[in-house]
Order: structure tokens, then C-alpha cells, then sequence
């Protein structure tokens, strides 16, 4: 069986003001009717496949994950702590440590707790390909067909097939975040992909390639662990040693340096819910292209996202590709198409206090 292990770690913070650091995406009910963490531990819940989870998360956020977990039904999610933030290498490797302990063998899945999939089905199928050439020794991602130039994602060439494992191809190359022209062509050229940010990955080939390519973080992960103690069901990570590890992505880390990397090509409907504009993506359209949700209504509007969450009406008239979300305590009115933009806003609002 595949160890899934569920990354918490973002803050959401384009998605103000429903995403609040205290409280954010993940947590909330975006895509549908459940929290994008428990969509995503839905989505691993097939207990023929998938060992419990394994939630990597920012201590802060523990008694708001215990209890979403307890509302999906699976209590039986272990949940580590992190006393403070070092980015996807360590938090992998803290993972991929515990694993390899009870199942030297295993294989774990990395999973944001922030992404939609649409296709569970063709994800379960990416899955089972994926593990196919991770059993072969090989650290395999997740590549999406893209269907637009994305600047918000990297991207992946990817290299000859794998021998033997229909599906899965050698990484030729890592592009993280590239300007605009550059991912136009990428979309043109039919051998890129976005990353995924999910991962398949030997436990074992994992921590080899981490002790090759960044022992600082390995050191400082086994430190955290052997010093760690639990705490309720939670395991508390020594916040000293967990403190000395690089801050590092598991992409600059490893997966851009090492030569077992592998891509599973796969169109599952994904998307990283970042910004409003995305939810404007995947949501359902009325026939002028806006998404209402709540009590909102766009009136003789085109392409706008509209969201009122504490009951009050919001109603939209002759506007163009607008953002519009009510909360409780902020209103945001924006041009979707600066909604990747929100960050520095939110920025200035804080020193507005
Ligand atoms: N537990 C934990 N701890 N999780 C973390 C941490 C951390 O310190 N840092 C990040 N994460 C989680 C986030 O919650 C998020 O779900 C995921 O790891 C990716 O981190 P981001 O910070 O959102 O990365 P990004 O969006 O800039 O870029 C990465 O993801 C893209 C796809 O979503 C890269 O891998 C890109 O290449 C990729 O396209
Ligand atoms: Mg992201």
C-alpha cells in the first residue's frame, strides 16, 4: 500500500479575505462542500491502495486539522508538527523518515492540501502508473497536460520513456516559474508539463538522493525527529533541530538534481487553487460566464466571480470580469485579472493595521 502524506503549509494568502493566516484555504469549504484537506484526504481514502495519512502541518493549525479529519470519518491520520515552516524538502523528509521505519520499502504520496481534481478516476490511474516506476527506484512526479501559459507553476520537459513502464518518462528538465513567452511556447511544444507538486516516492531512493544532494536537511530532520516528542495524537518536531534545516523546496532540493527523477504525463482535471481566478476557472458557469456563489447575483455581467459568505445579497450590474467576495469583515473588489496580485494588497493592508 502507498503512505499517502498531506502538505499543509500554505497561507492562502491570494485567497483574502476568505483565507485568513489563523484560518486558510485549506481549511475552507472552496471547491465544494467539504475543505480542500478533506477533499484531498477523500481522494486517498481507498483503504485497498492507501495507508492512513500522514499530515505534515504548521503546529498552529493542529486542533483545526484533528477535528476536519475527525469529520471525514478517518481518525486514524497521524498529524506532525511543525513548530516552524521550512518549505516541502523537510517536510517530505520527516514523512519519508517515519515510513521508512515501519516499511523500508513503502512508497509515500505527496499531496498538497491545497489542489482540486476533477478526474478521480484518471488521478487513481496516475497513481497506480506512478507507483508502478517508483517500485523501479525511480522519484516520480505528476506532470498536467497544460491548458494554458501558466507563469504561477514550473514546468516539466520530459525525456525518453521509461523501459518497461508504459506511461512514466525520464525528467529531461526542471523549469521553475517561467515568464509569459517562454510558457507560450512551452504550451505549443507537447513535451512540457506543469508540475504537479505531487509526488510518488521510494522512501528509501528519497532519503539516498536527500543524503546525497542535501544532508543538511536530512540531518536536521533525523535531529527533529529523535528530540521530538508526542503530545495528545499529535508528534511535536524539536523546534531547534527542526529550525537548522535549510528552508528548501523538495524540487530544488532533489528533484531537479537527481537522475532517478521520472514524469507521469496525466490530465485529471487539476488545478492549484492559488488565487480567485482559479475557483472562476473551475466553477460552473451561468450563461454569461460568471460564478455565483451564495447569495450573489451578476446581473447582465460577463466573467465575473462573485461570493457572498455571511448572507448578505451581493449584486453585480454591467461588470467585466470582476472578483467580488463578501465576508463578515472585508469585502474584496477586484479585476480578476490582477487576482494574483492580492498578496502586496494584503501587505498594505496590514500596516494599515
Ligand atoms: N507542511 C508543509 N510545510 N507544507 C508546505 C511547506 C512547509 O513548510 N511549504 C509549502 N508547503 C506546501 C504548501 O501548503 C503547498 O500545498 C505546497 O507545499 C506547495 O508549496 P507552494 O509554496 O504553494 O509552492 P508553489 O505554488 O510556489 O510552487 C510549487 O507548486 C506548484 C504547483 O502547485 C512548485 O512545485 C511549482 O513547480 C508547482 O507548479
Ligand atoms: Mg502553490
Amino acid at each position: 500500500r502507498i503512505h499517502p502524506v498531506i502538505l499543509s503549509g500554505g497561507a492562502g494568502v491570494r485567497l483574502w479575505p476568505m483565507s485568513r493566516e489563523q484560518y486558510p484555504k485549506q481549511f475552507l469549504p472552496l471547491c465544494s462542500e467539504r475543505s480542500m484537506l478533506q477533499d484531498t484526504a477523500g481522494r486517498v481514502s481507498d483503504a485497498a491502495r492507501f495507508a492512513d495519512p500522514l499530515i505534515v502541518c504548521n503546529q498552529e493549525h493542529r486542533f483545526v486539522i484533528a477535528e476536519q479529519m475527525r469529520q471525514t470519518g478517518r481518525g486514524a491520520a497521524r498529524i506532525v508538527l511543525e513548530p516552524v515552516g521550512r518549505n516541502t524538502a523537510p517536510a517530505a523528509a520527516v514523512a519519508a523518515l517515519i515510513v521508512a521505519e515501519q516499511d523500508p520499502d513503502g512508497q509515500i504520496l505527496l499531496l498538497p492540501a491545497d489542489h482540486a481534481i476533477q478526474d478521480q478516476g484518471a488521478f487513481l490511474q496516475a497513481v497506480a502508473t506512478a507507483s508502478a516506476a517508483a517500485a523501479a527506484g525511480l522519484l516520480t512526479t505528476f506532470g498536467i497536460v497544460p491548458t494554458a501559459p501558466e507563469t504561477g507553476y514550473g514546468y516539466i520537459r520530459r525525456g525518453e520513456m521509461v523501459k518497461d513502464h508504459d506511461g512514466a518518462f525520464r525528467v529531461a528538465a526542471f523549469v521553475e516559474k517561467p515568464p509569459r513567452e517562454q510558457a507560450e511556447r512551452y504550451l505549443a511544444e507537447k513535451d512540457f508539463f506543469w508540475n504537479s507538486g505531487m509526488f510518488l516516492l521510494p522512501v528509501r531512493q528519497y532519503l539516498d538522493e536527500l543524503e546525497r544532494w542535501a544532508p543538511a536537511v536530512l540531518d536536521a530532520c533525523r535531529a527533529a525527529l529523535a528530540r521530538g516528542r508526542s503530545d495528545l495524537d499529535f508528534f511535536r518536531l524539536d523546534e531547534e533541530a527542526f529550525a537548522a534545516s535549510p528552508n528548501i523546496s523538495i524540487d530544488y532540493a532533489v528533484m531537479e538534481r537527481t537522475e532517478a527523477a521520472a514524469v507521469v504525463p496525466c490530465s485529471i482535471g487539476w488545478t492549484d487553487v492559488g488565487a480567485w481566478s482559479a475557483l472562476w476557472e473551475i466553477g460552473e458557469k451561468d450563461q454569461g460566464g460568471n460564478v455565483c456563489h451564495g447569495d450573489a447575483v451578476a446581473w447582465d455581467s460577463r466573467g465575473c466571480y462573485v461570493r457572498s459568505e455571511d448572507g448578505a445579497l451581493v449584486a453585480l450590474l454591467g461588470m467585466e470580469n470582476a472578483v467580488v467576495v463578501a465576508t463578515e469583515d472585508a469585502i474584496l473588489v477586484a479585476a480578476r485579472d490582477r487576482a494574483q496580485d492580492i498578496k502586496p494588497l494584503v501587505e498594505h493592508l496590514k500596516t494599515q493595521g
